[in-house]
């Protein structure tokens, strides 16, 4: 019977070869024939995904996502194609394509993916169809009426650049780290303006709902929904992303118990005192919005509105110390136009160019939301001649733009003058869009707007700021996942002689 062992192992190892080499055929095959695919039906180009990782490699590594988007946009052009998280991307660059689909394409990029958790999807921001279109329509009649009353809101603002103030002048010009100050007095301003109701900085409350938003939003989970379900061999669904997720849902709670205990309150009053914006909300909304639903937007809002209004006025005061002289400009632009005997109005704004093209420029060199979510297509689009097949996850890249060499003179210098004609006149730019464009963009523009001008000036007019005495300026480089939020710096705030 030996010869019949031989004759076995002998068949076996012959087996092993075929089953190598036919691996490795079918594997090759399966390239080639997936690369002359993607030719013929104009499929983006992109680096090749690897089995079950994707393109994980070109994605790993310190740099933060938006910066390793840009190399590949380099590589591959502006329309490309990567495997993020077992999910196939479609990244749109460039502030010419991104216009081109967002604007002349506009209604085929309406759509977000759906089926995600329930967590998610019921405000405005990951909702669809209809729906969507009810809650956005809705929304900016409210914003609308909250913003007829402007001097209502500039004065829910002001409270909030006064408790800064205060607290800057206690702090006698000693180091002061401002990031908790700006967020309470930030969170408090919107809490004002959306929920009607004003907190008391060390409410425990109040504390428990900043620590909430920021857990979703220092969260992936919050930009990108799709980590929810992701499957990767190298990073194993593991306990630590599932503790994450939970904490992402708790936190969600959190935020919509607040709005919903307030909310309960309002219901009581008589219909003609609604205020703010869950007032006006629940006031205009037809009986086709249920009150789930309504709280869901408004977690949306809170988060989001937050998050990056926050984000933005601590971009600001992060350049204003790494560019001394941009910061005496403003301040003599203040000194020379409104002078120090009364607080600057949002009406001003339009004699304070300077500024304008200060925060202006700040948004583009910090873009606090430097890619979209992503887009979901409900059917085949074709952007540059390449063709997006129904059921395509979609990133367009708002940084690509705001760095864009073809545009912008010098895109990785802070220069406000890029706002700014030979005249000293503001100049417009189809490159700049922190607020996104097309059907999806941002509906709080006017708010933010007016939120951060205000607490800018205002602080400018009151303080010269100076990094603390041996210490570097802060530094722009550390990035985060999705969003962009500065480090937690120190300044010394010294009070304007006046
Ligand atoms: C400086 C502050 C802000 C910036 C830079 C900003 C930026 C953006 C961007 C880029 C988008 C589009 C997102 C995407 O396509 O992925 C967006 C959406 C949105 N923003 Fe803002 N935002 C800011 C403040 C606010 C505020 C204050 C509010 C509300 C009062 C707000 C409400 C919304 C809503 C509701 C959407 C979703 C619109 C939709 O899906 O139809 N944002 N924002
Ligand atoms: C600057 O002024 C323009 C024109 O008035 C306005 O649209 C824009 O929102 C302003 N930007 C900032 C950052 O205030
Ligand atoms: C710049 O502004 C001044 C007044 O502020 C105006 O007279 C002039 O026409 C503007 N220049 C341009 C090129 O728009």
């Amino acid at each position: 019977m030996e010869w019949f062992a031989h004759a076995l192992s002998y068949v076996r190892i012959s087996m092993n070869f075929i089953n190598i080499y036919a691996i490795i055929a079918i594997i090759f095959a399966f390239y080639v024939a997936k690369y002359v695919g993607d030719k013929i039906m104009k499929y983006p180009p992109g680096p090749v995904s690897l089995p079950l990782i994707g393109n994980y490699f070109q994605l790993t590594g310190s740099e933060s996502l938006h910066k390793k988007l840009l190399t590949i946009w380099k590589q591959y052009g502006s329309i490309y194609r990567l495997n993020i998280l077992g999910y196939n991307f479609v990244i749109i660059n460039g502030h010419e394509l991104i216009r081109e689909a967002l604007v002349n394409k506009g209604d085929s990029f309406r759509f977000r993916p759906i089926s995600f958790p329930s967590c998610l999807g019921q405000g405005i921001i990951w909702s669809n169809g209809e729906e969507w279109h009810k809650f956005r329509k809705i929304l900016q009649f409210a914003s609308r009426d909250v913003s007829l009353g402007r001097h209502v809101m500039e004065e829910y603002i002001m409270e909030g650049v006064q408790n800064v103030a205060e607290e800057m002048i206690t702090s006698m010009e000693q180091p002061t780290r401002l990031k908790n100050i700006i967020q309470k007095a930030v969170l408090n301003v919107f809490c004002k303006y959306i929920l009607r109701v004003r907190y008391n900085f060390d409410d425990r409350l109040f504390i428990k709902l900043l620590e909430s938003i920021q857990t979703i939003s220092d969260s992936a989970l919050s930009k990108f929904p799709e980590s929810f379900q992701t499957f990767n061999p190298i990073i194993p669904l593991s306990l630590q992303t599932k503790i994450e997720n939970k904490k992402y849902r708790e936190a969600v709670d959190t935020v919509k118990g607040v709005i919903l205990n307030i909310m309960k309150e309002i219901m009581r009053i008589p219909s003609g005192q609604k205020e703010g914006l869950i007032g006006k909300l629940l006031k205009d909304k037809d009986t086709s919005i249920t009150e789930d639903q309504l709280v869901g937007v408004l977690v949306d809002i809170l988060t989001h509105g937050f998050e990056a209004s926050s984000s933005c006025i601590l971009w600001c005061f992060l350049y204003l110390l790494q560019n001394s002289d941009v910061q005496r400009h403003c301040r003599m632009e203040i000194a020379e136009k409104i002078g120090f005997k009364r607080p600057i109005s949002y009406k001003d704004k339009d004699a304070l160019h300077f500024i304008n093209a200060t925060i202006s420029e700040v948004q583009r060199i910090s873009t606090p939301d430097p890619i979209s979510r992503p887009y979901y297509t409900q059917e085949t689009v074709v952007v540059e001649g390449y063709t997006i097949p129904s059921g395509s996850h979609v990133l367009f890249h708002t940084y690509s733009a705001h760095m864009d060499h073809t545009y912008w003179k010098r895109p990785h210098e802070f220069r406000p003058k890029h706002f700014l004609d030979m005249a000293g006149n503001l100049t417009k730019h189809e490159a700049f869009f922190p607020f996104g464009i097309g059907p999806r963009s941002c509906t709080g523009e006017a708010f933010a707007s007016q939120t951060v001008f205000l607490f800018v000036s205002n602080m400018l007019q009151r303080f010269q700021f100076m990094s603390p005495v041996g210490e570097q300026a802060p530094s722009a480089e550390r990035d985060h996942v999705a969003s962009r939020y500065p480090d937690n710096f120190a300044l010394c705030a010294i009070p304007s002689e006046l």
